[in-house]
């Protein structure tokens, strides 16, 4: 699954999604338009739901909302019943605003600040996902203060360098998150967490990484995490009743990407839990997962308008879209791989003869010759005004977008059953200088 699961092409050869022609969408809305298929979103939420059901451990399914998050995704979310998970304030403040139960709030970061700390006491955020000793000190004061009993998880470095992207990585031992479980920081934590009258220890934490492909990394880090479990009770005389083992599945970019399936995912994940469970003498009482890309990241697409094609004769042909880097910053930071089709003519990507199609570089329109967002494409020849789609732009693009070359921020449209309507405004020039003083202006 490339793009979205309500994706058909029409008679007229156009993609359709969520039953609304992207032609009329390009119309409508204009270009660059990220598109949101409500369909594949629900059905990826109800996926996790269905296939980590299992007999003997409940399973808490929490969003991670830094994949996108705007105040309609958050009540979707909410909707169908999944937690959230919010990395600072601002992603805090939109779950809030779609009216999401405090409760299932799981707050994370790994240097919030005493603002922070206070909006998440505040706003009863339900689980405050603890990264250091620093903020473990100060949570217990200021909850101290506030007579405030807070339910925490502990966020631990479990040593384990899965494979993906190193930008990605995070649960190595010199990782910037979590407390080292090596060093003793990690017990020294939990002991002080466990110990604290103003903090209830509801269990720890782990994430190793985005876009992991080979699941033996979730056994792994499933086995290290409850031998900690044990050591804890051993040493400290405690019950740490949860897990949350981090972010979810991977997902497909290119056709020759082989993510796991959430099934197989939650087969690792259930046969790993029962077979340490057994071997340290445990039995925990939660699960926690908190998948961001794996929900949401094949349920959108880009769509652009082709401008300027540039023929570089015998060496390269270029494809200039009227966006880029600004709406999609993941290939020029992570060289990530995408697929693209032409929305207004997608039977000619099939019926055209193979000796007939042509190679091109798909580039943006921002100021830097790394502005690329697939380097090489097989495509029938492209023209201008054509429409390029960009599959599987529904994570980590549009929470990553910026203003870079005072672009301004594009659209975001929902599509369902037909109906299309907007998520989020296209930014005029004016949301540019918004914040923007005179020269000597107090
Ligand atoms: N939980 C924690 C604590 C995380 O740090 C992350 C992602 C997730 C859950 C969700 O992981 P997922 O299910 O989406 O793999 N900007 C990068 C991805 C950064 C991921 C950061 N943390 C990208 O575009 O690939």
């Amino acid at each position: 699954m490339l793009l979205p699961i309500s994706s058909e092409i029409s008679s007229e050869g156009h993609l359709i999604i969520g039953g609304c022609d992207t032609v009329e969408l390009k119309k409508k809305y204009g270009t660059p338009l990220y598109i949101m298929d409500i369909a594949t979103i629900k059905n990826q939420a109800r996926e996790y739901k269905k296939y980590f059901n299992f007999p003997d451990i409940d399973v808490d399914i929490i969003y991670a909302s830094k994949a996108f998050s705007c105040t309609a995704v958050c009540e979707l979310i909410k909707n169908e019943g999944l937690g959230i998970d919010v990395s600072t304030g601002g992603e805090l403040f939109t779950a809030l605003n779609s009216g999401f139960p405090p409760e299932k709030i799981f707050f994370h970061g790994n240097n919030k600040s005493i603002a922070e700390i206070e909006e998440g006491l505040f706003s009863k955020a339900g689980y405050f996902m603890v990264d250091n000793l620093q903020e473990l000190e100060i949570l217990d004061r200021l909850c101290g203060e506030k007579k405030i009993k807070q339910k925490i998880m502990l966020r631990i470095t479990p040593g384990v360098k899965a494979s993906t992207h190193k930008y990605i990585q995070t649960g190595q031992v010199k990782s910037k998150f979590g407390f080292g479980i090596s060093g003793g920081t990690a017990m020294e934590a939990i002991e002080k967490a466990a110990g604290s009258k103003n903090l209830e220890l509801t269990g720890l934490h782990a994430h190793i990484g985005s876009q992991i492909f080979n699941l033996s990394s979730y056994g792994k880090l499933i086995e290290i995490m409850l031998k900690l479990i044990k050591e804890a009770r051993g040493k400290l005389d405690i019950t740490i009743p949860g897990l949350n083992i981090g972010g979810g599945a991977g997902i497909k970019y290119v056709p020759e990407d082989k993510p796991s399936s959430i099934e197989d995912f939650a087969a690792t994940v259930s046969g790993a839990l029962e077979k340490y469970q057994k071997e340290y003498g445990l039995r925990l009482e939660k699960l926690y997962l908190e998948p961001g890309r794996s929900i949401i990241g094949n349920a959108g697409v880009t769509l652009y308008e082709a401008g300027i094609i540039k023929e570089i004769k015998s060496i390269k042909n270029y494809i200039s879209i009227d966006g880029g880097m600004s709406d999609n910053i993941r290939p020029i930071l992570y060289q990530a791989a995408y697929t693209a089709f032409l929305a207004n003519r997608m039977n000619d990507g099939q019926d055209t003869k193979e000796d007939m199609k042509k190679h091109y570089s798909i580039v943006g329109k921002h100021c830097e010759s790394g502005d690329v967002i697939i380097e090489d494409i097989k495509l029938p020849p492209v023209i201008s005004g054509d429409l390029i789609v960009v599959a599987a732009t529904g994570a980590y693009c549009y929470s990553m977008a910026s203003n870079y070359n005072g672009q301004p921020k594009s659209s975001v449209v929902a599509v369902e059953d037909g109906k299309s309507w907007t998520w989020v405004n296209r930014e005029t020039y004016k949301d540019l200088i918004k914040g923007d003083k005179r020269l000597y202006e107090e």
